[in-house]
């Protein structure tokens, strides 16, 4: 490559590459997808299909995409580039970058807008005395457009601010304080669960093993579930795995950034549906679970104010070191090009995604008839195209790519002095498994 490209430098330390990646792996999937898919798709048996998932898929393709990312050091876009150039193959592979900038724009742009909400759930929460009900205060707050623009604004500023600060002064230093802070809030949920809530009951609804219901679509649903928890697939990973120290060991680190990101999930789950229980509500997925089940059992608890404003402060810190981890493969696109400077990228990606958030703000309200696609509105057509299209795409090349066109003598420098058969397993499930398993979930989706 010619032009020099402008470094962005590295973490301190081995730990800020994992509360940074782990961050970017803990959100909103987390906290209402993985639990209320648990409880309903199998208990134990969707919880051991999706331990499967992790292992043999998810952290093969991270462990890949972390090796991209640090042989090169730069955006997913020019290290996809370099990787393929070094191993004597067509730049074209940079495409995998492009795509995963895309899905970064789109999957910010909703992300944005129910973070956003998140954090006017802070103060919904601390100030609601349950005059109205739960489903009457969600209503409201998603028929107003306005509202609905102020906080998805208000969200992405925080998020362009972290990023534009930089790698080790702005994500860096962030991670420090938004991991630790979130790991308490959640050990406090859980606790206020065992003492307050209904555990057993949630132990029984996360964990009661039903093999009779596990079919093609569990494994569908585990694998999806996989790929968005662990941000895969879309260059966050591999954007992140640029600013990893050259000793650092890449597959004990994606072994706990994997196994950090399954806990939380299932901590999530014994945060929340002890407290659903023991208000006799029903277990609901995604924002209804939260702005409605939770608020309305936070409603009727003894100090719900103080409990529900802690809780969507939790959610808000997930979503955010989430996010930021969205917006930075593009941001180190256009710094390291030098096309402008850190702040001005961030501050042009971070509108992007805001111009098309209006369309998911606009969808819960005035284009709630509108139907880009049958039965998807705007918001549900980004989100398919993003989470279900672009993501899993790009994961699958990012895994034909490793397994087949780079070269395996950069790999291996790479890994460093792997297990001979750790290496072996890997390299069977980045090639055959993988692949083959992505593919599976684009022809079941098709069918
Ligand atoms: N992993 C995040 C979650 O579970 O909410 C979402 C996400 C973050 C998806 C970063 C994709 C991504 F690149």
């Amino acid at each position: 490559m010619q032009k020099t490209l402008k470094s962005h430098g590295t973490w301190i330390g081995k730990w800020t590459f994992v509360l940074a990646a782990t961050g970017s792996a803990v959100g909103l999937g987390n906290i209402w997808g993985f639990p209320y898919k648990a409880g309903t798709e199998g208990g134990a048996a969707f919880v051991l299909i999706y331990l499967l998932c992790i292992i043999i898929i998810g952290i093969p393709i991270m462990i890949s995409e972390i090796l991209i990312g640090r042989r090169s050091g730069n955006s997913p876009i020019n290290s996809m580039k370099k990787s393929a150039i070094d191993s004597n193959r067509s730049s074209s592979w940079q495409l995998v970058g492009w795509i995963g900038i895309s899905a970064g724009v789109l999957i910010l742009s909703f992300y944005s807008v129910i973070a956003g909400i998140c954090l006017n759930y802070i103060f919904i929460a601390a100030s609601s005395s349950g005059e109205i009900s739960a489903s009457e205060q969600f209503a409201s707050v998603i028929q107003s457009p306005i509202s609905l623009m102020i906080w998805h604004t208000v969200f992405m500023f925080l998020t362009f601010l972290i990023v534009s600060a930089g790698v080790k002064d702005g994500i860096g230093r962030m991670v420090k304080i938004l991991m630790p802070m979130l790991g308490l809030l959640l050990i406090f949920m859980v606790l206020y669960g065992i003492v307050k809530g209904d555990f057993s009951k949630a132990l029984l609804f996360l964990f009661t093993p039903d093999f009779s219901n596990i079919g093609t679509n569990t494994f569908l649903s585990a694998m999806g579930q996989a790929f968005f928890s662990l941000s895969l697939g879309m260059g966050s990973i591999m954007a992140y795995g640029a600013y990893m120290p050259k000793d650092q060991e890449i597959v004990s680190t994606s072994f706990s950034v994997g196994s950090l990101d399954t806990l939380v999930a299932i901590m999530a789950g014994l945060a929340i549906f002890p407290i659903i229980f023991a208000f006799n509500l029903e277990p609901g997925s995604g924002p209804g679970l939260v702005f409605i089940s939770l608020l309305s059992a936070f409603n009727q608890m003894e100090f719900g104010q103080l409990i529900g404003a802690i809780f969507f402060i939790l959610l808000s810190v997930a979503a955010l070191s989430s996010s930021i981890s969205i917006l930075e493969p593009g941001v180190a696109f256009i710094s390291e090009e030098r096309i402008a400077s850190r702040t001005s990228s961030a501050l042009i990606i971070s509108f992007l995604c805001w111009v098309v958030g209006i369309g998911t703000v606009f969808s819960f309200n005035i284009w709630s008839d509108y139907y880009p696609l049958p039965d998807k509105n705007f918001q549900e057509t980004i989100e398919l195209i993003s989470v279900q299209i672009l993501q899993p795409l790009g994961g699958m090349l990012i895994a034909i790519f490793v397994g087949w066109f780079m070269n395996e003598s950069i790999i291996k420098s790479e890994l460093g002095d792997l297990n001979p058969v750790f290496y072996k397993l890997w390299r069977f499930f980045i090639r055959y498994i993988a692949p083959s398993s992505v593919a599976f979930i684009f022809i079941s989706q098709l069918l």
